[in-house]
């Protein structure tokens, strides 16, 4: 048998499908998801984990300044620029037990099957868990792949605070004091040769199909806004109508038009208000401040900068007698893979003999910016009924494993280049 095929058999579904078990209880909920927000205790529970796992193994592991944990497994040529693979830890607060983790863990599991297959590598592979990809406590999201990739300053991610106030700074040093590991350098970002991260899909596509692998090929364009109101708290029993500066009530007018202006006929463009903030937050005080999140996404940037024009428009018209603004705080072009990486993973499915389709990502991912460093591409596998960022999110140990070890063979064929 040659070492692919050796090394792709030597992915333990039992194993990997316990891994994502144990996790799931670090920051487990109730209803059978995870709340594990980027930098918490139960980040820091996760990366302790890993490392626990890693160590065992005989791997080396290493963080950056933005706190991306690294689990290295050396090649032949140690020197030479690894191929890396992974997603992240971070939950959303009603969070599944399988976004990201299963990429973080498959990476892992591949690191392992070729340790257990005896199979050497020409380059190092390693496995990274990504800091704050869900960006639901920290915005924007996939921050730590954004830093290592330099599109995003390290100094400004270090000073964001989450809605409570922690400034990141501070919770990624209790995090790093609760969970440490060798910094690798000062400076985030190094040469890479190779990267592949596998993820559920988190839509309904491969399920409806009926096919285990999702050779992605793309991943939607994705911008978000703030929309801040300013109005006057006022006495909610006596103050007339024609007297109010009520900004929720402005606030439900410009998200009225926003949603109107953005519904296409062809089911493309994606809008979601996601958190709304109303102060004082008193029953009986009018609302003297409103903001709102945008996130919306499109494959397209010319749709999307139609639409931010649009989503201008309506608060310059909407907010009076109360006055509003909107900022841009992030926005990732639309992604398209390296065609060869998209090749291999498609190769891998077909010659292991998994059914597979192409197919965009609407979901945002790690590999966004780790694309433009180097040939990248990714791997989906379904996930029940599709639902995501919910507690429920569920996929099944075959297709985990079928996805690991479609990315064994991806990684492997990279890290022999
Ligand atoms: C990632 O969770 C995203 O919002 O696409
Ligand atoms: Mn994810
Ligand atoms: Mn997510």
């Amino acid at each position: 048998m040659n070492d692919i095929d050796r090394a792709a058999r030597a992915v333990r579904e039992d194993r990997l499908w316990q891994r994502h078990l144990d996790m799931a209880k670090l920051g487990g909920t109730a209803k059978g998801g995870v709340n594990r927000q980027a930098l918490s205790p139960e980040d820091a529970a996760a990366r302790n984990q890993l490392m626990g796992w890693a160590k065992a193994r005989g791997f080396s592991v290493f963080t950056d300044a933005i706190g991306n944990l690294f689990v290295r497994r050396p090649g032949s040529d140690d020197g030479a620029r690894p191929i890396l693979s992974g997603s992240h830890m971070d939950s959303q607060p009603t969070g599944g037990r399988f976004d990201g983790m299963y990429g973080v863990l498959a990476a892992f599991e591949a690191l392992e099957a070729l340790e257990d297959a005896g199979v050497r590598t020409r380059r190092p592979i390693e496995a990274v868990a990504w800091t704050n990809e869900e960006g639901s406590r920290f915005q924007p999201g996939a921050m730590g792949s954004a830093v290592f990739a330099g599109h995003y300053p390290l100094a400004s991610a270090l000073t964001v605070a989450d809605w409570k106030g922690v400034v990141l700074r501070d919770a990624l040093s209790q995090t790093l004091a609760a969970a440490p590991a060798t910094r690798r350098s000062e400076a985030p970002g190094f040469a890479l040769d190779g990267y592949v991260e596998a993820h559920i899909e988190q839509g309904p596509r491969l399920e409806n199909a009926r096919t285990t692998i999702g050779v992605v090929t793309s991943i939607q364009g994705s911008r978000r806004f703030m929309v801040e109101i300013l109005g006057e708290e006022a006495h909610a029993g006596t103050t007339p109508r024609a007297a109010r500066k009520d900004a929720f009530v402005a606030a439900v007018a410009i998200a009225g038009a926003m949603q109107a202006a953005t519904r296409d006929a062809d089911d493309t463009l994606r809008f979601t208000i996601g958190r709304v903030d109303v102060q004082p937050g008193s029953p009986n005080t009018v609302p003297g401040r409103v903001s709102f999140s945008i996130d919306m996404r499109h494959p397209a940037t010319d749709v999307l900068d139609a639409h931010e024009a649009k989503l201008r428009a309506i608060v310059a018209a909407e907010a009076a007698p109360c006055t509003a603004s909107i900022e841009r705080t992030m926005a990732v072009a639309p992604t398209v893979f390296d065609p060869d990486v998209v090749g291999l993973v498609r190769d891998a499915a077909r010659r292991q003999g998994f059914s597979h389709m192409d197919m965009p990502s609407g979901a945002g991912h790690d590999a966004m910016h780790i694309a433009g460093l180097c040939p990248t591409g990714m791997v989906f596998v379904p996930c029940e009924r599709g639902v995501s960022h919910n507690e429920i999110e569920n996929a099944t140990p075959a297709d985990l494993a079928a996805g690991t070890r479609v990315l064994v063979e991806a990684l492997l064929r990279l890290a022999n280049r």
